[in-house]
């Protein structure tokens, strides 16, 4: 018996930790450190199942407009995070990268990122994706203008704009897109994420809130994964005996 697929690339949208704290009557921060803990449950379920990419909503861009108490406590925590989970994360040979508006955030946290890149970047076992001061939206914005300065620069023509040009200068452009996006919290939308590299990804959605996950509920999100047909606008004919509906 073959085995299921597992998808190469899985995308979350880690949602619900200021409820899990609310129903705890604590404030949102406790559900945010939660959080984390529920991320190092996940990071290593994806190392065991050898999920070669994860890509984690850490902070989108329009979070940064939350009570400014809130941000201060999630920068803290990002800060510590990066100090203390780093080594270790080199250790399970995970490459870190951060994508999303860097420059929005504290210099020391900047440097922590960059020295996290700097010092993974040679592993290969799983390719840890952080947004962060993320939005799809001016993911693709900044890679039109990228794009604009290659015009104006002489480097590209108009008429050499297309998909493939276009997809070049998106974040992770040189990782396969998202197989499977799993979003947790009961919320049933995509809420600015990764919206140009999901085009063709395999959607998830749970009640469970992000600090309660654990493997059996991730492990339920694959079984779901490896159940679906993936046909990329083909039929289902066309893809049964063709190896793409069943590539992770
Ligand atoms: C997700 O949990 C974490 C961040 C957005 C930083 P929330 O903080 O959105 O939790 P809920 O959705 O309010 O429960
Ligand atoms: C999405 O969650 C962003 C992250 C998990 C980082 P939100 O809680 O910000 O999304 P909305 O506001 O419910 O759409
Ligand atoms: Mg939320």
């Amino acid at each position: 018996m073959t085995a299921p697929p597992v998808p190469h690339h899985l995308a979350i949208i880690m949602d619900g930790n200021g409820r899990w704290a609310q129903q705890r009557h604590r404030p949102r921060i406790i559900g945010h450190r939660a959080g984390a803990r529920a991320v190092k449950r996940c990071v290593e379920f994806c190392l065991q199942r050898g999920i070669g990419a994860l890509t984690l909503f850490a902070f989108s861009s329009e979070n940064w407009s939350r009570p400014a108490e809130e941000v201060g406590g999630l920068m803290k925590l990002f800060l510590g995070a990066l100090e203390r989970e780093v080594e270790e994360l080199h250790r399970l040979g995970a490459q870190l990268r951060f994508i999303g508006e860097r420059g929005r955030f504290d210099a020391s946290i900047q440097a922590r990122m960059q020295a996290a890149e700097t010092l993974t970047a040679r592993n290969t076992r799983l390719y840890l994706n952080i947004a962060a001061s993320y939005g799809g939206r001016q993911d693709i914005a900044q890679a039109a203008r990228a794009l604009a300065e290659d015009v104006a620069a002489g480097r590209l023509t108009a008429a050499q704009i297309d998909e493939d040009t276009l997809s070049a200068r998106m974040a992770l452009a040189d990782q396969p897109a998202p197989d499977l996006f799993i979003r947790t919290g009961g919320e049933l939308r995509i809420s600015n994420f990764l919206l140009w590299q999901m085009a063709y990804t395999e959607l998830w959605f749970t009640d469970a809130l992000w600090p309660d996950v654990d493997a059996t509920l991730l492990q339920a999100a694959l079984d779901d994964y490896a159940t679906r047909e993936r046909r990329f606008g083909l039929t289902s004919a066309q893809i049964k005996g063709s190896p793409i509906g069943k590539t992770p």
